[in-house]
């Protein structure tokens, strides 16, 4: 009697999840729950003998772990490829019909079905369950292995334990966890009174929420799901759409957003855009866009994948946010070869997600061409996590003590003189590496993963031996002891120690690494290597002319005279002759190109703008078939960046980063002949 009385609570309970949190047409008073709730917990206190995990009071978190283990998908989870005008969005469906009607899939002038969905602004995760029961639950991670966050996930009663009908064997379903504006609105509040840190937005909060050790933690934050896809499934269920096929995992008691719909052709997919785009404001939660499917399974099956993202699903994000701010004052910033860069001081203003303190001006003609000035209101945009920018003043507001900017004549940080080569955009420091600001992005391009690559040398202790002397060349560095390290600020003996092993595996770096290393203007990673394995050695490298230096495939004239006038300057010598010598660097014979067919295997591409001949597809499909990756954004792991026409934020944040940035031309050069 009892035991059937807790099958029932249990089943009541589940269903009033469902309506609420599927359905989103609860039943039944908060209260009148809660009182279910509490009548189960009663009982199963009285019978611990009955109590199962499925059960909806074991939603807590149990112990803590040590870290969150791995995971890896059976099936990879995915990316999107993203657009942000109408062109691209038509030229996507174009892409769609003409691929399916070439192969009879669709009549010829049929417009394709598409399934429309918002972009929910959360983070991606996986749910595993088997026959019935959720055994497990993953984030993205890189898409083969993600973070194993099964306990977290336990604790979200959006994510049912056990699905509404019994489905046998493996049944993955893919979504974004999120958290509703008004509960993180609610949960900052309780933060701050509490005396904890605030969050910047829903989605970090969201983030922060799900990847706590403490289970505990994640239990009591106000998390929510939404399912858009799916991975493995053993026993797929009778259906041909996407639409369908989320109907049956809605079916299934897993929440699906509701305001999905299917729309035909380009004009069909546009007016879904605006439609979402008016009622954006009005959500419970954060979008940055909507998504748009091919419909049909088979169609899907047929276009397939480029690189990490499908032929046959594409983003169509907002237009980047804006929002206006005073602007306080003009600092320049001085980048590794001497760029200076003016930034803007603003008023804190809050934008794209987050509060903006700088942002980029680019450079002088910059300034002036957008006439802002010190004192005006400006508009401020930060689209996606992109470094923020000033668009533009705001006329009408500009107040009568407004100043124009002046470039400084003297370094801010060295004092050396700052000038602009005729033809040039770009003002720079003349301090070379006299200029502490120059001196420790040198070096800490210098000990990046694609130079000498010393693990544990970051920015901040650069910075830290920079200020004290220690650091003054390349050379010093190999000169670091793990005792004088360890006496610095938040450095443990121990990654002391780590760090001078690091520092002594770089003694062997290769010739390509070395020169890569050296900073020189013009010679990224490529032509670096290029030029080691056309010399062989360092000794011959150093003894080229112009002349010989352009013997190497990949060097122009420009990138002779640079190479060859920095190798020559006596400062550099010197610091090459105390690395050779006192530093013990024994730079290696480069190694042969690889096969061909995977010249760019590793590598990690980023597209941006219009290529003059080759279309983006067309770009990835190359980039592909000789071994690299394209990615949708641009982080420091990013190998290159193709800019074309029109390119936007990835050229600044490339530039920012120090991400070589290539055009078309260079593109296929470095393809070479591998296709
Ligand atoms: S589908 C096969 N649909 O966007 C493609 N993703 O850029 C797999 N996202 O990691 C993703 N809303 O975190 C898809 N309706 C939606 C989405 C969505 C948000 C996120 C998701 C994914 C990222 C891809």
């Amino acid at each position: 009697m009892t035991q059937a009385r807790l099958q029932q609570l249990r089943e009541e309970i589940a269903r009033h999840d469902y309506q609420y949190y599927v359905l989103d047409a609860p039943t039944i008073a908060d209260a009148e729950y809660d009182r279910l709730f509490r009548a189960l917990a009663d009982l199963e206190a009285e019978h611990p003998e009955w109590v199962t995990p499925d059960s909806p009071t074991q939603r807590v978190g149990g112990t803590p772990a040590s870290e969150l283990g791995e995971v890896q998908h059976s099936v990879p989870m995915l990316s999107l490829g993203n657009a942000f005008s109408d062109e691209e969005v038509e030229a996507f469906d174009k892409r769609v019909s003409d691929g399916l009607t070439a192969s009879g899939a669709l009549a010829a002038g049929a417009a394709p079905a598409y399934l429309c969905e918002l972009k929910l602004d959360g983070l991606a995760i996986s749910l595993r369950y088997e026959d019935g029961h959720l055994v497990q639950a993953a984030t993205r991670g890189n898409g083969q292995v993600g973070e194993d966050v099964t306990a977290n996930v336990r604790t979200i009663r959006a994510i049912p334990l056990q699905l509404r009908q019994p489905v046998p064997g493996v049944v993955e379903i893919r979504g974004e966890v999120l958290m509703f504006r008004q509960d993180f609105e609610r949960l900052n509040q309780a933060q701050g009174e509490r005396g904890q840190k605030l969050f910047v937005n829903p989605r970090n909060a969201a983030a922060g929420s799900l990847r706590q050790l403490d289970a505990r933690i994640t239990a009591a934050r106000p998390l929510r799901f939404f399912a858009y896809g799916w991975g493995q499934v053993d026993q797929m269920p009778d259906v041909r759409t996407h639409s369908a096929m989320l109907a049956w995992i809605a079916d299934l008691g897993v929440p699906v957003n509701d305001r999905r719909r299917v729309a035909e052709g380009a004009a069909g997919l546009l007016a879904y855009f605006t439609e979402i785009g008016e009622a954006r404001s009005s959500l419970a939660y954060d979008i940055d866009g909507v998504v748009y499917k091919v419909d049909s399974l088979a169609a899907q099956r047929q276009l397939g994948f480029v690189s990490r993202a499908p032929r046959w699903a594409l983003a169509h994000k907002f237009a980047a946010e804006e929002a206006t701010t005073e602007l306080l004052g003009i600092d320049v910033q001085v980048g590794r070869t001497g760029a200076i860069t003016p930034v803007a001081r603003l008023k804190p203003v809050f934008v794209g997600g987050v509060t903006v303190t700088n942002a980029t001006l680019h450079n002088e003609d910059e300034v002036r061409r957008k006439d802002v000035r010190i004192g005006d209101t400006v508009v401020v945009r930060r689209a996606g996590d992109v470094i923020p920018e000033v668009v533009a003043p705001v006329p009408e507001l500009r107040p009568e003590h407004a100043a124009l900017f002046e470039m400084p004549t003297a370094c801010p940080v060295c004092g050396s003189a700052i000038e602009r080569l005729e033809g040039e955009a770009i003002a720079r420091c003349t301090g070379g590496l006299v200029c502490a600001a120059q001196r420790k992005q040198a070096l800490a391009h210098a000990v990046g993963r694609r130079a000498l690559d010393i693990d544990g040398l970051g920015e901040k202790l650069i910075d830290r031996l920079v200020d004290l002397g220690r650091l003054t060349s390349l050379a010093d560095i190999y000169t670091l002891k793990a005792e004088e390290l360890a006496g610095l600020e938040r450095m443990g003996e121990k990654s002391a120690q780590n760090l001078v092993a690091a520092i002594d595996k770089a003694r062997r770096p290769s010739l390509g690494r070395l020169l890569f290393a050296l900073g020189m203007r013009h010679v990224g990673e490529t032509t670096a290597r290029d030029i080691a394995r056309h010399f062989g050695s360092l000794d011959a490298v150093l003894a080229a002319d112009e002349h010989a230096m352009m013997g190497v495939p990949s060097v122009g004239p420009v990138v002779a005279a640079a190479a060859v006038h920095f190798l020559g300057e006596p400062h550099n010598r010197e610091v090459l002759q105390s690395l050779l010598g006192e530093c013990g660097v024994e730079p290696q014979a480069e190694a042969a190109p690889a096969a061909a067919g995977a010249v760019l295997a590793g590598k990690t591409f980023v597209l941006t703008g219009t290529l003059p001949t080759l279309t983006r597809d067309q770009a990835a499909q190359r980039i592909a078939a000789a071994g690299g990756k394209v990615s949708g954004s641009v982080s420091r792991k990013t190998s290159y960046v193709v800019a074309g026409e029109e390119a936007g934020s990835k050229l600044t944040k490339a530039q920012e980063l120090g991400v070589p940035v290539l055009d078309e031309a260079g593109l296929i050069e470095l393809l070479g002949d591998s296709n």
